[in-house]
């Protein structure tokens, strides 16, 4: 176990659901946390749950999309903390609808936040992990990025891209001591389902075939929602992996993730995917 070796750990996307949890967790658990949102005013529920708990989180307003902020942002804070030992990249959304009513400029959206987001914190942070040969990168993926679902394509496809790339970073970095794993949750409660969600703008247009099975979908996916857990679950997983010293690769979180990721791997995909569709349109 590393245990005082991952002691400054960024996370984006603190503001609120997973992010949140976390970093007040890890705070408690000791760690100098740094909490990033696009809006400083959007952290004060962190630091008002830290302060409750005699606790300080650093707020830090940062755009993850953006090349100029990161570039900016984060070697101001490596140079006051002296370093980074873990990176949550966590900042995320779904973007929700049939592909076929999808724009590209939507789809290019979701990969810029979910994908292309991680990519610019890691190489951001890597020069002062490299430097001392030290440091973990927790990629907050989804069990949708290893069970396809109808509707949400986009994302999916996000979160599969997101763990692609966690898996090729890993075997570049192992050899020099960094270490990056996924977390994959599954139904958590957050703000993700609601205020976080973007609907394509065509998404619901009567011009596409898809009026009935969306209904269907809407009212079953309410029904699944009713089981969905605290995010403090998977802020325990995202300790766990920051603490290891030798994470695994992926870490399922909650019982439908790690069903969905049985199901996957064990059923033949078509017998598998005609079950999705029947337990969710
Ligand atoms: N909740 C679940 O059931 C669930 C399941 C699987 C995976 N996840 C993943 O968990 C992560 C956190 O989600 P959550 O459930 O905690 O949702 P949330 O409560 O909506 O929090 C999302 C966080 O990400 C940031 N964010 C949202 N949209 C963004 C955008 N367009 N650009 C940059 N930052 C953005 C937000 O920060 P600001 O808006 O303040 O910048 C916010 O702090 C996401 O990566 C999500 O895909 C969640």
């Amino acid at each position: 176990m590393k245990t005082q070796q991952a002691d400054v750990v960024l996370i984006t996307g603190a503001s609120s659901g997973i992010g949140l949890t976390t970093a007040v967790y890890l705070a408690q658990k000791g760690y100098a946390v740094i909490g990033t949102s696009r809006s400083l005013a959007r952290l004060s529920e962190l630091q008002e749950q830290a302060k409750a708990k005699g606790l300080s989180v650093t707020p830090a307003e940062l755009d993850v999309n953006s090349d100029e902020d990161v570039a900016a942002v984060v070697p101001e804070l490596i140079a006051r903390f002296g370093r980074i030992d873990a990176l949550v990249n966590n900042a995320g959304y779904g973007l929700w609808g049939p592909l076929q009513g999808l724009s590209s400029e939507e789809l290019r959206a979701q990969f810029e936040t979910n994908v292309f987001a991680a990519f610019r914190m890691a190489k951001a942070v890597l020069p002062n992990m490299l430097e001392r040969r030290h440091g973990t990168i927790i990629n907050v993926s989804s069990v949708a990025g290893r069970v396809a679902t109808p509707f949400n394509g986009a994302y999916v496809a996000s979160k599969f891209a997101l763990e692609g790339m966690s898996e090729s970073l890993r075997q570049e970095l192992w050899p020099y001591g960094i270490c990056v794993a996924v977390v994959e949750p599954g139904l958590f409660r957050t703000d993700f389902y609601d205020e976080s969600q973007v609907v394509g703008e065509n998404a619901l247009s009567p011009d596409l075939p898809y009026q009935a099975a969306v209904e269907r979908y809407r009212r079953k996916h309410g029904n699944i929602l009713r089981f969905s857990h605290d995010p403090i679950v998977v802020a325990k997983v995202i300790h766990k992996a920051i603490r290891s010293r030798n994470p695994a690769s992926r870490y399922p979180v909650g019982i439908e993730a790690w069903l969905g990721v049985m199901g996957v791997r064990f059923i033949p995909s078509r017998i598998f995917q005609a079950m999705v569709r029947r337990s969710i349109m």
